[in-house]
């Protein structure tokens, strides 16, 4: 039997992850996984975090904290709500590990010494300041398309070009706000172009008709527009050291490293045989969303390639579109998202609850949306409407009517066709990708139940016809059975509750045939329900609406930490004459709705300002308050008065304005600084 070694995107370990995460590459890829364990096939679940790469040290500066501060707390986190959420992988390994550092520097050095790539000389920006070349995002500009201030070196986030560092205009680091020099340097090219003729365009053809049109699409233009080398090396300082002497002070680019990340955990696994589960006839099968697909369609299977040594290069990568969350793109940066380790603390045990939506609504061929609404539509028509109600009613009934044994019944369902009918739908999704229809395919089990005791009406016969009354109470037993075998796949905290309800224990002989044969499961009668338990619970109007709420104010509240101005030196800052001011009148002025008329003590000083803050303050609520004053910024005239200064307030996430003020009295005139 042939091995198969199934990987799941490293996440990258500057942040929790979230839906679009969950519905595009790990829930997917870990009902393939339970569905070819459950089959008894040889599979290896792989997947870790990715910590390398520059969106993490630029949050660690943002924090004032290590880039490895910010992995461990990050990797513990995604490995913890991962876990929580049922994903079972074999290994959830990290990218810092020593393992990896060897892995990928072997990588490396064995390509090196075939010759494989191209060392290149150019011109790179150098911040002079903290003398280091700069990575693309570590650079900031005007957009050269759309004029807007603090587009990065690699894209714009406001009209979303990619750009390279060289168009933008007055670029400026963003480490130091100083103007970067150009300065040349020498990098290490993975020559793409040559490969592509040599290896890429027989490779991706053979994938044709067996990939996703998307995928195959995506990689068949990136052929067309012809590749171009690129480089495998960075100047950077948080990384893996290029593992060649004369690059000192470079790292390995992150994604040269990190699908290396799946080689290194599997060894960090099976030390003695992961190179088994990497060449002869194993298999390899990626699970990413769309925007990895270069990176493991091209780019992995070059590498893999050119290593040669019998390495094998991936035979399926099942890539996800994209979820968006309540009309707009899920934004980590503006907080536009729902993060699992939230989700998981906030609706606790609901984490099937979660995996069955995200699975009914996964971006398998378009673009998918996540609303709270249809969540909850989903949990209580369906997870507390169809399968947890048939449920609970064959579980009532046997209790009520058999002291909870389960009747000896008559068989007159023919097996064959019931697997036909029933569990051959689903194993055909899932042997295709096609995970959405594949669940739908195994709530048809819970339909046809429902169906099956509302046609036959138990209940009516249990007086008259007894017999009949057993047949029908088990055969929904069996239906039940059929049910439970089938979650584990998709829903493992259903499948826990319901094996233990139905006091069942299941072989891995029968999970075999189940999923490997698609033969309906026949339980053995002599058998008794051990409780009931209700599957699931309805999910209530104050829990979106809570959740809706928590999404809007987080997004503004980023919003407003964000609007970032440009750096300051502090000389600049030295210019601000900043003191405490005491208010000693106020009166509102003629004919301006928003502006108050304040008459400031400043040390026995009175100044004239004139603040736009009438519509959140009465004259009399402010007379007597102490406030932060800006003195020293020149007068304006505002309707006839001269105002010298001004107030400074903080505006909340509501728009409330609240006064800045000492934490306990202080003199008039007080210098802040
Ligand atoms: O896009 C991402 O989140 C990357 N961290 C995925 C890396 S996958 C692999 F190559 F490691
Ligand atoms: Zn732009």
């Amino acid at each position: 039997m042939s091995k198969t070694t199934i990987t799941a995107a490293l996440p990258y370990a500057n942040g929790p992850v979230h839906i679009g995460h969950l519905a595009g590459v790990y829930i997917p890829a870990d009902i393939f996984a339970r569905f070819m364990r459950n089959k008894g096939e040889e599979v290896l679940f792989i997947c870790g975090s990715d910590e390398h790469g520059v969106p993490i040290t630029l949050r660690a500066k943002k924090e004032g904290v290590t880039p490895q501060d910010v992995v461990d707390r990050y990797h513990g986190i995604i490995k913890d709500s991962f876990q929580k959420l049922g994903i079972n992988f074999d290994i959830y390994s990290r990218t810092s590990s020593k393992t990896h550092k060897e892995t990928a520097q072997d990588f490396f050095t064995k390509l090196h010494e075939k010759g494989v790539f191209k060392e290149i000389s150019s011109e790179q920006f150098f911040d002079p300041e903290t003398k280091q070349f700069l990575a693309d995002r570590y650079i900031t500009g005007d957009c050269p398309k759309c004029s807007a201030p603090g587009a990065y070196g690699d894209q714009c986030e406001k009209c979303g070009a990619t750009l390279s560092p060289m168009e933008l205009k007055n670029p400026k680091s963003a480490l130091s706000g100083s103007v970067p020099e150009l300065r040349e340097t020498t990098n290490w090219y993975l020559p793409l172009d040559e490969i592509q003729k040599d290896f890429l365009e027989e490779y991706i053809e053979s994938k044709k008709g067996d990939w996703r049109p998307t995928v195959y699409g995506q990689c068949k233009s990136w052929l067309n527009d012809g590749l171009r080398e690129r480089a495998m090396t960075r100047d950077l300082d948080w990384g893996i050291p290029v593992p060649i002497k004369s690059a000192e002070g470079k790292v390995l680019y992150v994604w040269f490293e990190a699908p290396v990340g799946y080689i290194s955990a599997t060894r960090e696994l099976i030390p003695e045989s992961w190179e088994e589960w990497w060449t002869g006839d194993s298999e390899l099968i990626h699970f990413i969303g769309k925007d990895n697909i270069v990176f493991h369609c091209i780019i992995f299977p070059a590498m893999l390639h050119l290593r040669g040594d019998g390495f094998v290069t991936p035979s399926k990568v099942p890539a996800n579109e994209f979820l968006n969350l309540e009309g707009q793109k899920i934004s980590t940066s503006r907080n536009w998202a729902v993060w699992l380790n939230e989700y998981l603390e906030e609706l606790p045990n609901r984490q099937d609850e979660l995996r069955y939506v995200l699975t009914s609504i996964a971006p398998e061929t378009k673009d998918s949306e996540f609303t709270w609404k249809d969540y909850q539509t989903r949990v209580n028509s369906e997870l507390v409407g169809i399968l947890g109600n048939f449920a609970n009613r064959v579980l009532v009934l046997i209790n009520k009517y058999y002291g909870g044994n389960i009747p000896t019944y008559d068989r007159k369902q023919e097996v064959s066709n019931l697997s036909t009918e029933y569990i051959k739908p689903v194993t055909d999704k899932l042997s295709s990708y096609k995970f959405r229809d594949a669940q739908t395919a195994f709530m048809e089990l819970a339909r046809m139940g429902n169906k099956f005791l509302a046609d036959t009406e138990p209940w009516k016969q249990v007086k008259t016809n007894p017999k009949e009354t057993e047949n029908i109470l088990g055969f929904a037993y069996e239906i039940l059975s059929n049910i439970a075998i089938c979650s584990e796949i998709f829903l493992p905290e259903t499948y826990t509750k319901l094996t233990q309800s139905l006091n069942l224990e299941f072989t891995n002989s029968d999970k075999k045939s189940f999923w490997s044969d698609s033969k309906w499961y026949v339980p053995k009668s002599d058998n008794s329900i051990a409780e009931v338990e209700l599957l699931f619970s309805k999910i209530e109007d104050e829990t979106v609406e809570f959740q809706m709420e928590k999404l809007k104010n987080s997004v503004e509240s980023t919003t407003t930490n964000q609007t970032q101005k440009e750096m300051i030196t502090y000389e600049d800052f030295t210019k601000l004459d900043l003191t405490i001011a005491e208010v000693k009148e106020c009166k509102k002025v003629e004919k301006a709705d928003r502006l108050l008329h304040l008459t400031l003590d400043v040390a026995g000083i009175e100044k004239t300002v004139l603040s736009g803050i009438a519509e959140h303050f009465s004259p009399e609520e402010v007379v007597g308050k102490q406030v932060l004053y800006l003195q020293n910024l020149a007068p304006r005239k505002i309707r006839g008065i001269e105002s010298h200064g001004m107030i400074l307030m903080a505006e909340d996430s509501d728009g409330k304005l609240r006064f800045m003020q000492p934490s306990e009295k202080v003199n008039s005139g007080a210098k802040v600084s």
